[in-house]
């Protein structure tokens, strides 16, 4: 007689595994990022809110957490007393500068204790450079620094330090990806600032996500995070960015830290900027320039002519803008390239928001009788600067009608101002700042908003205010 077994098939394969109370499995559920409901497995679509592919694994609270979190609690003190806004003192927090004065710029100073700063970038760009030679000018000042690597090899970092000039230096350098064992080590050493490179290379053993996932990387710069309030350590997270340019871990990781800085710049080109996009110790959007060079990055202390590309005589497509990148105003060259397209032209654009170039290519067309229809659209912000602020758009209109009629605009011309759908130029901020760095470098006729323009000229500085596109464009037809 056949008898059948009911018992899985996995059970008689070797001895039974010892219980080991909950398995890794146990421990995780998956919430939805949108709603914030959990299910114990992954479900394409949330039961809650019905969102989908918003489910991501985390770690399960602990039992008593939850609704009942206060419950066992309620013997604790509280662990410090209120106190109204007015009776705490408002001490400025204590602040190491790294010794790499573009780096301080953006930080607001220098790292503050206890700190943790995100700071992303493409590959390639410079990110493991500048922090090894931030962590070693703080180790030569006498800090406890540590560096953990979870992308390359001591050996590798070690390289590193020779091609830099560093070879000598005593910062400590741990290989490490698992997150326990980096929080034990913290732990024990005790550094006054730890660089951690990258968080996507970063696992925790409650996880059975794979490193890298936005469960891992949430869980991880969470942990590292109390680690960094609870033992005063300044905490630099290394970030990778994805292909769509956004910080992985969509924008988890951003709320958590306190300072994200992103690293900017044309890999081809040898300058980078940092740029502060969230600062809680500092102002946002300042930005620091460096020059990478045989020996690491260098700081580049008055940058504000190095994005301008260097053509003998005017050419069509080319404007300077002003631009205002935290504290000190920025040349930069703005290249358009207007040339006949197909059936369906297409507007392009490398440093510049798309959607406000087509803004700007309707406006031009509405209001100053400029058309591009059958035409394609490139613009671009020389040297790999990104330009968010819509200070641009007078600059890029005008290089667009220069390589539109094939005329260069003058030798030694600017424009700065912000254009509205109605056709109207309106003001940037701190005008004067920008005019008067221009005229420091050289430049001699400027294209600026009316409420800019100011009532003292500005020596060797032509200026023809405007109100409206159409004005700019008659300016320009009058110099081309
Ligand atoms: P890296 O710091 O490894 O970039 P990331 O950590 O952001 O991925 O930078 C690597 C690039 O920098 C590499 O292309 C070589 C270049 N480099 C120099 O030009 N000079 C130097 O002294 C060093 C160390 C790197
Ligand atoms: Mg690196």
């Amino acid at each position: 007689m056949v008898t059948r077994s009911h018992t899985p098939v996995d059970a008689k394969v070797g001895p039974l595994a010892p219980y080991t109370g909950t398995m890794a499995k146990d421990k995780t559920v998956y919430s939805c990022s949108d709603c914030g409901g959990t299910t114990p497995k992954w479900l394409g679509k949330c039961p809650h809110c019905g969102a989908w592919n918003s489910l991501v694994e985390t770690a399960a609270e602990t039992p008593g957490a939850g609704k009942n979190r206060f419950a066992g609690r309620a013997s604790l003190a509280p662990s410090s007393e209120l106190k109204a806004l007015s009776q705490i003192e408002a001490s400025d927090f204590a602040r190491t500068p790294t010794g790499q004065e573009e780096l301080d710029r953006v930080l607001g100073g220098g790292i503050v204790e206890g700190a943790v700063v995100l700071i992303g970038g493409d590959p390639g760009i410079g990110k493991s450079t500048l922090l090894l030679q931030a962590l070693d000018a703080l180790q030569r000042q006498g800090h406890r620094t540590l560096y953990i690597t979870g992308e390359e090899s001591g050996a590798q970092v070690a390289l590193r330090a020779r091609r830099l000039g560093i070879e000598g230096s005593q910062v400590q350098v741990l290989a490490e990806t698992h997150l326990e064992k980096m929080l034990a080590t913290l732990q024990s050493v005790q550094p006054d600032v730890a660089v951690i490179d990258s968080i996507q290379t970063v696992y925790s053993d409650q996880l059975t996500s794979a490193p890298g996932s936005v469960a891992q990387v949430r869980e991880c710069a969470a942990h590292l995070t109390r680690a960094a309030k609870d033992d005063g350590v300044s905490i630099v997270l290394v970030g990778h960015v994805t292909k769509e340019g956004a910080l992985a871990g969509p924008r988890v990781l951003e709320h958590m830290v306190d300072t994200v800085l992103y690293f900017e710049g044309d890999t081809h080109s040898s300058f980078r900027l940092v740029r502060a996009i969230k600062n809680r110790f500092g102002a946002v959007n300042e930005i620091g320039v460096f020059a990478m060079t045989e020996k690491g990055l260098k700081g580049v202390s008055n940058p504000s002519a190095i994005f301008l590309s260097q053509h003998a005589e005017p050419v069509p497509g080319s404007c300077v803008l002003v631009t205002l990148e935290g504290s000190r105003p920025l040349l930069v060259e703005i290249q358009a390239l207007v040339d006949s397209g197909g059936p369906s032209p297409r507007r392009l654009s490398v440093g510049l928001d798309r959607d406000r170039l087509a803004m700007l290519l309707a406006v031009l067309h509405r209001h100053a009788g400029v058309a591009c229809m059958d035409q394609d659209v490139f613009v671009n912000a020389v040297g790999g600067v990104r330009i968010s602020e819509p200070a641009a758009d007078l600059a890029v209109m005008l290089a667009i009608a220069s390589s539109l009629r094939g005329r260069p605009l003058p030798k030694g011309f600017i424009a700065f101002g912000e254009v509205g759908l109605a056709g109207e130029v309106r003001p940037a901020p701190r005008g004067q700042e920008r005019l008067k760095e221009a005229a420091k470098l050289g430049f001699s006729v400027a294209v600026v908003p009316k409420a800019n323009a100011p009532k003292k000229p500005i020596p060797g500085l032509t200026l023809h205010p405007v109100e409206r596109v159409e004005q700019a464009l008659e300016v320009f037809r009058s110099l081309a």
